[in-house]
């Protein structure tokens, strides 16, 4: 990967010449008649950003729901830094290091920011003194130190968004996946959101991104995957992918 191909401008991380960290092989899952992951392969190399798209309906929350123990795949393998994890439960693949965060956002009704914060339990014991010292931690570092004692679901939708990352980050992931963090954002949000998982990357947390927006991809992503009717399509660099004929056609319509 390099700034030619299209994608983020920094250099290239470290950990990117080892294996990939996730490797999802030939990944099917099934509702009823509906074939919403056919065949899935792709591997996610460490401190990268990968993005996963296609239109609605294709598979792509289905797979991460797959990914990350909340309905296991009927076949095919995942494994996340060697391990295998598709029948493994949500919060040991947690405990592993890979968390996730929804489409729609779920917050704890009436918990203030911090209250929230305290309430996910790291993958290792961790004392009450030591969460708090994270929950400060990370709300600086995601700029949210100044909504701590508001209720989370009074806040803006970029707020809640960002607050979302910061429960995820408390787990102390190597591995973030962010199911369509830009929905409903404005562009500036979005532009927000753009900095923010660049800085993830910069801090070495491997990155997988549900999205629509296709310049918002190209401009955070090390590898796109193009899912379409279950299936991958396209599996590049930015330029790799918008350059595929089939994606232009099933997907970016041009
Ligand atoms: N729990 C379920 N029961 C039955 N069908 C489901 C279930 N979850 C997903 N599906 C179907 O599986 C297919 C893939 O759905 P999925 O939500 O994974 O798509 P998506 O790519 O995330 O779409 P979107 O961009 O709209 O979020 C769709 O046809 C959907 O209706
Ligand atoms: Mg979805």
């Amino acid at each position: 990967m390099t700034v030619a191909d299209g994608g983020p401008s920094s250099l290239v991380p470290a950990g990117a010449d080892e294996g990939p960290l996730l490797c999802v092989d030939r990944v099917c899952k099934s509702f009823g008649g509906v074939r919403a992951n056919t065949d899935v392969s792709f591997g996610v190399r460490a401190g990268t950003v990968a993005s996963l798209i296609g239109p609605n309906g294709a598979g792509k929350t289905t797979l991460f729901n797959a990914l990350t123990g909340f309905g296991a795949a009927d076949s095919g393998s995942v494994t996340f830094g060697g391990r295998h994890v598709q029948r493994m439960a949500a919060h040991r693949i947690a405990r592993l290091g890979m968390v996730r965060t929804f489409q729609s956002i779920k917050m704890l009704s009436g918990l203030t920011v911090y209250e929230s914060m305290l309430v996910v339990r790291p993958g290792r014991p961790c004392s009450r003194t030591e969460m708090r010292r994270r929950a400060d931690e990370v709300l600086g570092r995601l700029r949210l130190t100044p909504f701590a004692n508001r209720v989370c679901s009074e806040l803006p939708l970029l707020a809640q968004r960002t607050i979302e990352v910061a429960r995820a980050l408390m787990c102390e992931p190597t591995m973030i996946l962010l199911d369509e963090p830009t929905a409903g954002a404005t562009v500036s949000e979005r532009q927000q959101l753009a900095e923010l998982i660049g800085e993830l990357r910069i801090a070495g947390t491997t990155v997988m991104v549900i999205e629509h927006n296709v310049p918002f991809v190209i401009s955070i992503s090390d590898q796109i995957v193009v899912l379409d009717f279950g299936k991958v399509v396209a599996d590049g660099t930015p330029a790799e992918v918008v350059a595929n004929p089939v994606v232009q056609e099933i997907y970016l319509g041009q």
